[in-house]
Formats: structure tokens, sequence, C-alpha cells
């Protein structure tokens, strides 16, 4: 099997795969078609992007793949298990176990600490692999918030929350970490630490992160992005290729026009 990068894809390591997905929204008298055959597999360890204009159904895509809404057609495949017709009670074990959630406005309890936020969802998990409050540490601890641990959110900046947050995502330690425009209501400067502490993530244990995002800054530094229209993909490449391609072709015309000189014969 083969995503449309041509990257070789082992069944094994498949973290996500959708399934020719539609998605019907009925509107008293109107049907909007939210998505219309979404098929995406996205391996193990990929760091992917998910770009596309207001209402192109990116909210609605991640709703069905974080399994809190259920497709009209189409089956999704988390991990290797299909989640499709899954009920309430195992969906929410696939969401702790499987699935991390980082958001635009990071949604952490406010009453909470960070450790405290950090260690919740340790203590839903059914089977838990760590220390609630150990892991907690550690993770806060790596993401340079050792000393901010007893600091509520309102106590912290944008930034330093959103890092929380990612840190309460991966307190399981899930295959899957999904974030939806995670840098929406940063600045620059906490735009870039955010960006490069999900890069380090995926680089350091291998999780798979998913971010869909409106910022072109951002949709530039992932290894492949996806953009979607109209409910449909309508791209899948690596932007970073795609640009170098394009600079090569621009500088060729430019030669060939004698805007820019030829190099000289060796
Ligand atoms: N709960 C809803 N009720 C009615 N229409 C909806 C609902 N959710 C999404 N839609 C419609 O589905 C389409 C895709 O929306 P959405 O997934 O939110 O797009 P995006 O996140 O890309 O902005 C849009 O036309 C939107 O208006
Ligand atoms: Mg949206």
């Amino acid at each position: 099997m083969s995503n449309n990068n041509g990257a070789a894809v082992n069944a094994n390591n498949i973290v996500l795969r959708t399934d020719n997905l539609t998605k019907e929204i009925k509107m008293g008298e109107v049907t909007v078609q939210a998505l219309r055959g979404v098929s995406l597999t996205v391996g193990r360890g990929e760091f992917l992007g998910i770009i596309g204009p207001s209402g192109s159904g990116k909210s609605t895509l991640l709703g069905l793949i974080g399994g809190l809404d259920t497709p009209t057609q189409g089956r999704i495949y988390i991990d290797g298990e299909d989640i499709t017709d899954l009920n309430e009670v195992e969906l929410t074990r696939v969401r702790n176990e499987k699935i991390g959630f980082v958001f635009q406005f990071f949604n952490l309890v406010p009453t909470l600490t960070a450790l405290e936020n950090v260690a919740l969802p340790i203590q839903f998990a059914r089977k838990a692999k760590y220390s609630p409050h150990k892991r907690a540490k550690e993770l806060l601890g790596l993401f340079g918030l050792g000393d901010r641990m007893n600091h509520r959110p309102s106590q912290l900046s944008g930034g330093q929350q959103q890092r929380v947050a990612i840190a309460r995502a991966l307190a399981n330690n899930p295959p899957l970490l999904m974030c939806d425009e995670p840098t929406g209501n940063l600045d620059s400067a906490s735009s870039e630490l955010v960006m490069n502490t999900l890069r380090d993530v995926q680089r350091a244990t291998g999780t798979t992160v998913l971010i869909v995002t409106h910022d072109m800054g951002v949709a530039s530094q992932v290894d492949r992005l996806v953009t979607l229209i109209d409910g449909q993909i309508a791209n899948d490449v690596d932007p970073r290729s795609t640009a170098q391609k394009m600079a090569v072709q621009m500088l060729k015309e430019k030669r060939k026009t004698g805007e820019i000189a030829a190099p000289p014969q060796q």
C-alpha cells in the first residue's frame, strides 16, 4: 500500500486509515455534504498537516477520527482497530488510550494545577501504564515547565498553557496526536515554541502528529500536507519538496528569459 506521497506504508505501521468517509449534516430542509469520500492513510511517526478553507470539513474529519461523531458512510481505523461501530464506552477507551487531542484554546481545567491537568487522563485510564503524578512531572520537565507544575492555567502564558495541553495529550503515550489549530491563539514566538515541541515529540517518541491549521507558516513545516476543499482531498504533498520544485521551475524560466544569468560553464 502507498499513500499519495508515494511512501511505502506497511499495514502494521498504519496509525490512521479512513475509507471513503462521507458525512451529511441535515439542517431542516437542507442537507450539507460536510465530507464527500475522504480516504486517508497515515503511517506511524508521520508529521502531517491538514489545511483548507473555512467550511471545507476539517473539524468534521477530526471529529470522526476522534470518535466524537459518526460518519454517514465509510470506515475509520485507529491503530489497526475499526472504530466505526464502537459504542460510547469503547470509544471513550480509544480516545483515552489511542488519541491525544490538542485544541486552539488549550481546554485545560482552570481549577487544577498544570501537574493535576496532565495527571488527569492517566487517572481515567482503565489500565494505567504510568503513575499519574510521576509521569506528569516527567512530561512537564521535558517541556521545560518543571518550575510551573503547581501553577494554574491562568498563571501561565498562552505558549505555556499549550505545552501543558500537549503534555496532557501525551499522558497515556497515544500513537496519534491530533491538534486542531494548535497555534491559532498564540503570538509568533509562542507558535514557534509549540511547533518545535510538536516536532520534538514526533522525533523523540515516534508519535504520529496530525495538525489542522490555517497558518501557512505552520503548514510549510510539516512533512506531508493534505488540502481539503469542499469535503474532499484536493492535494496530498510534501510542501517542502513542492516549494523546492516550484523554485527550480521559476529559476529555469528566469534563465530562459535572461532575467537571471545562466551559470558559467564548467
Ligand atoms: N453541526 C453542524 N450543523 C450544520 N452544519 C455543519 C455542522 N458542522 C459542520 N457543518 C457544515 O459542514 C461543513 C464543514 O464544516 P467544518 O468541518 O466545520 O469545516 P472547517 O473545520 O473546515 O471549517 C460546512 O459547510 C459547515 O457549515
Ligand atoms: Mg473547523
